[in-house]
């Protein structure tokens, strides 16, 4: 019997190696022999540990697994697919996972994070013998195509930044993956690594075809251990089976990965401080231009790319690119892994294309708050990103509808907050925030985040609130036009947005917060 328990960081957290521990023993105390997958996750975390089971009717699913739950599932048979209350049904048809259009990730959950043969059979390797017999110009031309944009959260076209590195001068040119995925309330990269790591090998190895470079580095945040691991023994799995090295695939074309741990900072995710960290330095943010593509690491020419962009290279290149625009509206195609964290009663990973609402991924998906109490604000796109209210849960998730209402996606991150939030405080932790992560080189980051606390902090106390409202859009203007990068410049973003739509938290009516 094929018996699949995610091995993932979420599920782990929830208890599942004692689940597994339960099963296994249970087992074979009943001389049932079973072949344990420790698979990645669905992405259903109210559901983790969520155990699956092969039925000649398909996959069927049982959750949230405790460990005191073992003994009465095995009675009932669910290693048959037997009743039971925990029972889900075929997998597939959780309405969570079905609404979903997994492209990236469609192996995620269902296969083994480190089997090939398993990568191989579920559509893997498709994308990178395709380009292996294109010319690096057309590769390019087919991501430029599909339309994929970065999804970090700056959304630049993914096929443009490559033809830069293509065109830019040099022998050696880098691919670098970002996976420091610093934003709050977001996981999705981590998701990627921990369940299909192969998936973004075979994408950094196609951009390395069609830039023109033969070596990648994948930048690691130190606070995911679990999937340092697991892409470091995909690495050597990858190496060992030819996929990397000096024949991919018997192509007679090199390219290898090697892994990055960064050191705990959120700035380190900046593109150019993570360069600085890759090259042994301290994460501090480079002056732009020149852009990296041009000279990156080492002084190269370099792509970097969030972890998601690079992952949905290969379906791109299996598909086409025609197949991949057909998701998403607009300038906003393909899909994206929205993320729903926070007060959310179905917490979890959602692929949807662009075009959906806001509110379809809070209600349909998210089922509103886990406190059973209404949704007064939601932060999109990590704690840069601005604090949309009720009334724009209609605003449908597209890049450009967004930047519209002075919101952003982002890497796609979405936390809930119930009417017992104060807004006020939200505000002020985002200078907090800023003030703890700024690298400290620009003056508008480094002094004006600690000011703009001081600032709110005498708005909150009521200490002439007209004239301090004043100075706090003075000094959000200042931050925004003055920092060198994101993370000062876009600090204002959840400060502005939380006065704008919550005037009343900072103690003003709402002519006063403009
Ligand atoms: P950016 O707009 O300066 O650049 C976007 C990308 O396009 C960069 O890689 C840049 O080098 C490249 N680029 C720009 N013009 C180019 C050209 N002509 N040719 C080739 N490449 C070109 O944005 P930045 O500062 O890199 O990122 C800011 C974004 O990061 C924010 O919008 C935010 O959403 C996101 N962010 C994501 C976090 C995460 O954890 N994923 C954390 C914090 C911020
Ligand atoms: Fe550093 Fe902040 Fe300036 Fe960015 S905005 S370079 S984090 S000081």
């Amino acid at each position: 019997v094929r018996v699949y328990l995610p091995a993932d960081t979420t599920a782990l957290s929830l208890g599942a190696e004692e689940v597994a521990l339960a099963i296994a023993a249970g087992a074979a105390a009943r001389g049932v022999s079973i072949e344990l997958v420790r698979n990645g996750s669905r992405g259903l975390f109210w559901l983790e540990p969520l155990v699956e089971v092969a039925t000649p009717a398909g996959r069927v699913a049982y959750g949230p697994v405790d460990v005191a739950d073992v003994p009465g599932l095995l009675d009932a048979g669910f290693l048959t697919g037997g009743a039971h209350p925990l029972a889900l049904g075929p997998t597939e048809e959780i309405p969570f996972l079905k609404q979903q259009e997994r492209l990236t990730f469609a192996r995620v959950g269902v296969v083994d994070p480190l089997s090939l043969d398993d990568y191989a059979a579920h559509g893997g390797l498709v994308g990178l013998r395709a380009a292996l017999a294109m010319t690096a110009s057309d590769i390019i031309q087919a991501v430029t195509d599909s339309g994929l944009r970065g999804r970090g959260g700056a959304a630049f076209p993914a096929g443009i930044k490559w033809r830069t590195v293509l065109g830019a001068p040099g022998i050696e040119k880098y691919v670098v993956c970002n996976a420091d995925e610093g934003d709050s309330g977001t996981f999705s990269d981590r998701m990627l690594l921990e369940g299909d790591p192969f998936c973004l090998i075979e994408g950094m190895v196609i951009a390395g075809l069609a830039v023109g470079a033969s070596r990648g580095y994948v930048y690691l945040r130190s606070e995911y251990p679990r999937a340092w691991r697991v892409v470091n023994a995909a690495l050597k799995l990858a190496r060992e089976a030819g996929l990397l090295g000096d024949d991919i695939l018997g192509s007679g074309r090199a390219f290898d990965i090697e892994a990055r741990l960064g050191g705990g900072a959120y700035i380190c995710g900046e593109e150019t401080a993570m360069l600085e960290s890759i090259e042994g330095k301290r994460g501090q943010v480079r002056v732009k231009p020149p852009l990296p593509a041009v000279k990156g690491l080492f002084g190269k020419p370099t792509v970097i790319n969030n972890l998601i962009t690079l992952a949905s290279v290969p379906v791109i290149l299996a598909k086409g690119a025609a197949f991949y625009r057909d998701f998403g509206q607009g300038r906003s195609l393909g899909t994206l892994p929205f993320q729903l964290a926070g007060n959310v009663r179905r917490g979890g990973l959602v692929e949807k294309a662009f075009g959906l609402t806001l509110r379809a991924l809070l209600e349909d998906f998210g089922g509103g708050t886990a406190s059973g109490r209404p949704v007064r604000a939601v932060q999109v796109g990590g704690p840069l990103g601005a604090y949309v209210p009720p009334a724009d849960f209609d605003l449908p998730l597209d890049y450009e509808a967004f930047a519209a209402r002075g919101a952003m996606i982002g890497h796609g991150g979405v936390v809930v907050f119930d009417d017992s939030v104060d807004m006020a405080r939200m505000a002020r932790f985002a200078m907090e925030f800023c003030a703890e992560e700024s690298c400290g080189k620009c003056t508008p980051c480094r002094i004006g985040s600690t000011r703009g606390m001081e600032v709110i902090d005498r708005i909150i106390a009521g200490d002439d609130r007209a004239a301090n409202v004043a100075l706090l859009q003075d000094l959000c203007s200042l931050m925004t036009d003055g920092s060198l990068c994101a993370m000062g410049g876009m600090t204002p973003f959840p400060v502005q947005s939380a006065l704008r739509h919550f005037p009343a938290d900072f103690g003003l009516d709402s002519g006063e917060a403009q």
